[in-house]
């Protein structure tokens, strides 16, 4: 595929130390992990491999690791697990800007007679701390907050989130599948219960995750048949997916700073060339002002006057490919319920474009991907 990919939260090109890692365990170490036999045995060292690499890169110990099939099932296995074993407490609590897999499951937990509360945000994205304060009581099972938003990038204060959920002993849920990758996590700092994660996103394969589950924490198993997992999440492993996902971990370590570095200038880069290439005004960049305060590799924009299908549309007809950051799956655009919560008005979430940068990217192409956004801006504002 030709083109210009600036869609890496949604998902990533697979690093070639993960190909070749995921070839090798697919062409030579074929075993079932369950298998007494050499196979069996040896399908099982690479995954425990893999276990002990991701547990030392997020500071926490092997067991404390659950392999799934990706963010969505770390995030229903942390809020079904929870609420498994709620022990009579039966309530939830939540931002209105997690992303659908925490959303979907805290709706369906609704229905099974939970009570869920969404704090809301303030316009950067960050959520209203004086609320989460009151909404949060003795009843309160779990709070579950993303660590970056995948939408507009903006990051959470979850050290200060975990201190108040520890100290009032409630569960701490953190979906940090944006953030691995960018960010220095160290669960060996970090109060967090529950942390879910997804190789995807870093240069892993698709279809293959994690959740982090403390051990002073107990979780329901949601899925029955083997004992896998420590009986945690039952069904025959992904050895593959698994060694690729350590081995995009492994890089990502090693190549954090220079990543985060380079996410940050092809942002600003993209910024800057619109702001040349465009009228003023033209556009608004949606989330935190703040660089501490948000993911390096995201950036979000809203064209007032221009749908963002429309935008989309066009950017594909020209090889680039970009995203409206809200869920598409099933083929029409919703408006984001991320930037709705943040306040922006209709016609500016109705517009938003998130452009997500990459290893790949250049800054030519970054360079090239602004201008052919001015190109087309022209074009639709000199029709209408
Ligand atoms: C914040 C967040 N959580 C969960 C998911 C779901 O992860 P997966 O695609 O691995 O199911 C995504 C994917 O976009 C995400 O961005």
């Amino acid at each position: 595929m030709t083109g210009i990919y600036l869609d890496h939260a949604a998902t990533t090109p697979m690093l070639p130390a993960v190909r070749d890692v995921m070839f090798s365990c697919m062409t030579g170490g074929f075993g079932n992990a369950s298998s007494l036999h050499g196979f069996g045995r040896r399908a099982k060292a690479t995954i425990e491999d893999a276990r002990a690499t991701i547990a030392e890169a997020i500071g926490c110990s092997p067991r404390e690791i659950i392999f799934t099939s990706g963010g969505t099932e770390s995030d229903n296995l942390a809020l079904f697990g929870a609420a498994a074993l709620a022990q009579g407490k039966r309530r939830i609590v939540t931002t209105a800007i997690e992303h659908h897999a925490v959303l979907h499951s805290c709706a369906q937990l609704e229905r099974q007679g939970f009570e869920v509360r969404y704090i809301p945000v303030h316009k950067t994205g960050q959520l209203q701390w004086e609320a989460l304060e009151r909404a949060i009581d003795q009843d309160t099972l779990l709070v579950s907050v993303m660590y970056g938003n995948n939408e507009v990038g903006t990051l959470q204060p979850i050290a200060r989130i975990a201190e108040l959920a520890r100290q009032r002993n409630i569960l701490f849920h953190v979906d940090a599948v944006q953030a691995l990758g960018y960010c220095d996590i160290d669960l060996s700092a970090l109060p967090v219960d529950l942390m879910s994660f997804s190789a995807h996103k870093l240069g892993g394969p698709q279809g293959v995750g994690a959740l982090y589950c403390s051990s002073r924490v107990k979780l329901g198993a949601q899925m029955f048949g083997g004992g896998q997992e420590r009986k945690r999440r039952a069904g025959t492993e992904n050895v593959a997916g698994i060694a690729g996902f350590a081995a995009a971990v492994a890089q990502s370590l090693q190549f954090r700073e220079q990543r985060q570095q380079n996410a940050r200038l092809l942002r600003q880069m993209m910024q800057d060339e619109l702001a040349r290439s465009l009228p003023e005004h033209a556009f608004v960049v949606n989330g935190h002002p703040d660089e501490a305060e948000r993911l390096p590799h995201i950036l979000n924009v809203s064209f007032p006057g221009i749908s963002t299908e429309t935008m989309l549309m066009r950017l594909d007809l020209e090889g680039i490919a970009a995203a409206s950051g809200s869920a598409c799956s099933s083929g029409a655009l919703e408006t984001s319920h991320v930037l709705l919560a943040m306040g922006l008005e209709p016609e500016v979430a109705g517009s938003a474009i998130r452009f997500s940068f990459g290893d790949g990217n250049t800054e030519r192409e970054i360079i090239a991907a602004a201008r052919t956004v001015a190109t087309i801006f022209k074009s639709l504002r000199n029709k209408s």
